[in-house]
């Protein structure tokens, strides 16, 4: 290796972009598949950050909802880590140039989502979150000299040396192919739900960093944890939906059927803003017995063109004004618990390789993800990460460079019948018959593309916990926990 060989980030969400950042002085690449921030499942945050920042409100109340989200299932190190760091990466991206909304007398607006017991959730530009912190730190990224960002970059394999990453290999929109070596390899490449038939992230996120990792070896965790937004906009026939931000019921929205019926009364104490799992599965299994259901946004208040304006631009894009009709919402796949096994810092269990965000997987979200909780690891871990490889060599041995592929991806057509699969099996509602099927289905697959791969290490995973927990449900196990019943109200 040479002694001047970058940090490589292979992907340009949010946990690449402060990674990079927070690497300084040391040189990154930082490798886009795009040529512009907008392939990501970042830019598309609506939500924003949680941070106790309000008046009553403390890191450890913070925590305790995060465990309470994630069925106790997280590393409660982790969370009580994340959350007291939670107010300070707030101050840091304002430090970057994010200009969260506020009140007006000044301070910042606080909202509100499923599973908080108190507002704590910051946002920018209303529901645009996500699209303003991704510009400003890219505008950071641009400025700060120690960042070579390279756009339409495909990372195909990792190179390995000595048991250790010590570079990738991508190709570039004309099919060129280059070999970067690399003092540490981090994979920040995001999520897996465009595997799903219905998902309300981009259709890049299939799990390619994850099958990267898998191919050196790398171990992973907690694969069968998917959660399940409940609503995304229901436009028939399509695949990646626009999101419905959860903050529209922190804003007063209301789940309702055909007759006006309010779904979620009774259900659970918190009602519609119960933790997420437990309104998508019930709005999942209205939707699956024909009910359709529909979000009431109109004690909404205030100007939407402030709050809300990309929710009211992709309504009224759908022919659908939320100010004045009900909005037609599907559950659909939203974020992936589970990942490559990653410690505190962010080291796969393969020496120089590290993941951050939504790839890896360190216990932070357990088995259901608070909401606004991402984008805060994204910050967090990704300072963290950045800071500690600013320093951090890993130690190498000599030898002879192999490269582990993550080779071809699965012809078009066996993708669609993939995602219909998982959507079936995979679900928010499961059982052991229908994810041994699936599991049967997709295992010959994993030849043709990493994508099946990847389906399959999470089907097995589900099949393998028997138990219901959290996001990952089982209709056919018997027994589910007392506290399960509980997150599940009524309707367990
Ligand atoms: C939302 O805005 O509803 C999503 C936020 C999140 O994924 O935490």
């Amino acid at each position: 290796m040479s002694a001047h060989a970058p940090i490589v980030i292979v992907g340009g969400g949010i946990a690449g972009l402060v990674t990079a950042l927070a690497a300084t002085p040391a040189s990154v690449q930082l490798l886009c598949r795009h040529d512009d921030a907008n392939d990501g499942a970042s830019v598309l945050a609506q939500g924003g950050i949680a941070a106790a920042l309000g008046p009553d409100d403390d890191p450890e109340k913070h925590a305790r909802d995060t465990m309470i989200a994630g069925a106790q299932h997280n590393d409660a190190a982790m969370v009580r880590w994340l959350c007291a760091h939670a107010v300070n990466a707030v101050h840091w991206l304002q430090m970057q140039g994010v200009r969260f909304d506020r009140d007006t007398d000044g301070s910042l607006q606080l909202g509100r989502e499923g599973g908080h017991g108190h507002a704590r959730i910051v946002h920018a530009g209303g529901d645009a979150s996500g699209a303003e912190i991704v510009r400003t730190l890219c505008a950071g990224v641009a400025q700060g000299g120690h960042v070579l960002r390279r756009s339409e970059m495909d990372t195909e394999a990792l190179m390995l040396r000595g048991g250790a990453v010590c570079g990738v290999r991508a190709r570039d929109a004309r099919g060129a192919v280059h070999e970067i070596e690399a003092s540490a390899v981090v994979l920040a490449t995001g999520g897996t739900g465009a595997l799903f038939a219905r998902t309300t992230n981009p259709p890049g996120a299939q799990g390619s960093g994850l099958a990267l990792g898998m191919a050196a070896g790398a171990q992973t965790r907690d694969m069968e944890f998917v959660q399940f937004h409940p609503t995304a906009l229901d436009i028939p026939g399509r695949h990646c939906l626009p999101l419905i931000t959860e903050a529209l019921r922190g804003a007063g929205a209301r789940f309702r059927d055909d007759n006006g019926r309010l779904l979620m009364a009774g259900m659970h104490p918190q009602e519609d803003l119960a933790p997420r799992d437990v309104v998508a599965r019930h709005i999942w299994r209205m939707c699956q017995c024909g009910v359709r259901v529909w979000l009431d946004a109109g004690a909404v208040q205030g100007d939407w063109t402030k709050r809300f304006p990309t929710v009211l631009a992709v309504c009224l894009a759908a022919g659908i004004d939320p100010r004045r009709t009900p909005i037609p919402v599907v559950p659909a796949a939203h974020f992936h618990m589970g990942g490559l096994a990653v410690d505190h810092h962010g080291r796969t269990s393969v020496p120089g390789l590290f993941a951050v965000g939504e790839v890896a997987c360190n216990g932070l979200h357990g088995a259901n993800r608070l909401a606004s909780n991402s984008l805060l690891e994204a910050v967090v871990c990704g300072n963290r990460l950045g800071t500690l490889l600013a320093v951090e060599r890993v130690a190498r041995l000599r030898g002879t460079t192999r490269s582990v592929e993550r080779g071809a991806a699965l012809p078009e057509a066996r993708l669609g019948a993939l995602r219909d699969l998982l959507w079936a099996a995979a679900g928010s509602v499961r059982e052991g018959t229908s994810l041994r099927r699936a599991l049967r289905v997709c295992a010959p697959w994993r030849g043709d593309g990493w994508q099946a791969r990847v389906a399959c290490r999470l089907l097995e995973g589900a099949l393998q916990r028997a138990q219901s927990l959290g996001a990952h449900y089982r209709s056919d196990t018997i027994g589910a926990s007392s506290a399960m019943r509980r997150r599940m109200g009524a309707s367990a």
